[in-house]
């Protein structure tokens, strides 16, 4: 019997843990599960949604860490989960993403030497101001079993000197979640809670990294190229909380009530989101996952910082990275009103059988 004991902690950790734990608990008899939520989101609408949405099952332990600083909350994290793994004692610690719970999990494993798998192992935005880059470095380079959703995360891992038999190229399990739940976002109620039609013309925006809006000039730029872009087509706004925090603190709400086209809408369940992402005219973000669903989606995206880790969204999907300048912003949007839909291929091995192919891996633990 091989425990596996696996961390999450904030928003999109939820739908890639959830299709690997599901196929982990079809084999009761190999494999026994331990979930852990590190309470790094706690909002109901970051993180209890999600499991309703996806039918995850409930945490076994919540560390309930909450909000603080970087190494407030990583630290806190390492302190409470240590003693869990010394009383669950698990032959594997699963980590995924690249947030703080994901790398104060992978130290806390690798130090009471038990191996820690890594999914979504070798993403590089080779900017290290992005706290996810610094977490990411770390965490890979502490991981037994690294599993890539792409060939160029590959040949970063190969770069950092990790050596092949611990790079295994899977595919991305987000994807395995998106196209598990597509039929029942198709039956999504969101566009009659909003008064929409699917055929409707709408973008679909978020965000929430720190360097767009943490930074009071580079918001106002952000704000000022939706303001326009709502004169031409509604925008959809689930907003993050870091985001309306710091919109309060700045004083911006003035600006927003005047943009009578910009819904401003809390942070939408899995299902309510990929129902409007999938029928969006084109989707502005600067999230990590949603790069990857609109390219699979072949929805138009703009994602409003000045790198990626996720570059085949770029040159095989549907992604353009516009940055925080307002008129390169507007420019985009405007051309994607103006023209025919991209065209782009879905990556290698983003086929919904990501998780599967993993587990395969775990087997030999
Ligand atoms: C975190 C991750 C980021 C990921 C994002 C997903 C790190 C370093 N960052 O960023 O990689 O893309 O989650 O959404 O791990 N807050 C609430 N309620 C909540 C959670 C947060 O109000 O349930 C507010 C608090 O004011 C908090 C702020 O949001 O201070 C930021 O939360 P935090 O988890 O530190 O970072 P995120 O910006 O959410
Ligand atoms: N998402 C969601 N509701 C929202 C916004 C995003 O369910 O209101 C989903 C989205 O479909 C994707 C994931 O959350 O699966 C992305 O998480 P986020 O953007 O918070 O983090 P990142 O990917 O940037 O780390």
């Amino acid at each position: 019997m091989i425990k596996v004991l696996g961390v999450v902690g904030a928003r999109p950790n939820f739908m890639k843990i959830d299709p690997v734990f599901r196929v982990l608990e079809r084999e009761p008899q190999k494999f026994s599960t331990f979930l852990v939520h590190t309470g790094q989101h706690y909002d109901d609408r970051m993180s209890k949604i999600f499991f309703l949405d996806l039918g995850l099952r409930a945490p076994d332990v919540n560390l309930d860490v909450g909000s603080s600083t970087h190494a407030e909350q990583t630290g806190m994290v390492m302190i409470r989960l240590e003693r869990v793994l010394l009383e669950q004692k698990p032959d594997l610690v699963l980590v995924v993403g690249d947030v703080n719970s994901t790398l104060a999990a992978a130290i806390t494993a690798a130090k009471l030497h038990i191996p820690v798998a890594h999914i979504e192992a070798g993403l590089r935005s080779f900017d290290r101001k992005m706290p996810e880059e610094i977490n990411r470095i770390v965490v890979d380079a502490l991981s037994t079993y690294l599993f890539t959703p792409s060939r160029d995360a590959n040949e970063n891992l190969r770069r950092e000197g990790i050596p092949d038999e611990h790079i295994y190229f899977v595919g991305n399990v987000m994807i395995d979640t998106l196209i598990r739940c597509r039929p029942l976002a198709e039956r999504s109620s969101i566009f009659n809670q909003l008064g929409l039609n699917k055929k409707d013309r709408y973008a679909l925006l978020t965000l929430h990294r720190p360097s767009n809006v943490d930074n009071r000039e580079i918001l106002a730029e952000i704000l000022e190229a939706l303001l326009k872009i709502q004169e031409e087509i509604p925008i959809i706004f689930p907003i993050h909380p870091r985001t309306k925090k710091r919109i309060w603190e700045f004083g911006f709400q003035p600006i927003l009530e005047k943009a009578h086209n910009l819904r401003i809408i809390p942070p939408l369940g899995y299902i309510d989101f990929l129902a409007l992402e999938s029928h969006a005219t084109f989707v502005l973000t600067d999230s990590g996952g949603i790069q990857e669903e609109t390219t699979v989606l072949g929805v138009p995206c703009l994602t409003l910082r000045e790198n990626t880790e996720r570059p085949v969204t770029i040159t095989q999907g549907t992604n353009q990275l516009v940055g925080h300048d307002k008129n390169k912003i507007i420019a985009a949007a405007f051309n994607i009103l103006d023209s025919q839909m991209p065209q782009r291929r879905i990556p290698e091995l983003w086929d919904g059988h990501t998780a599967e192919r993993i587990v395969e891996v775990l087997r030999n633990v």
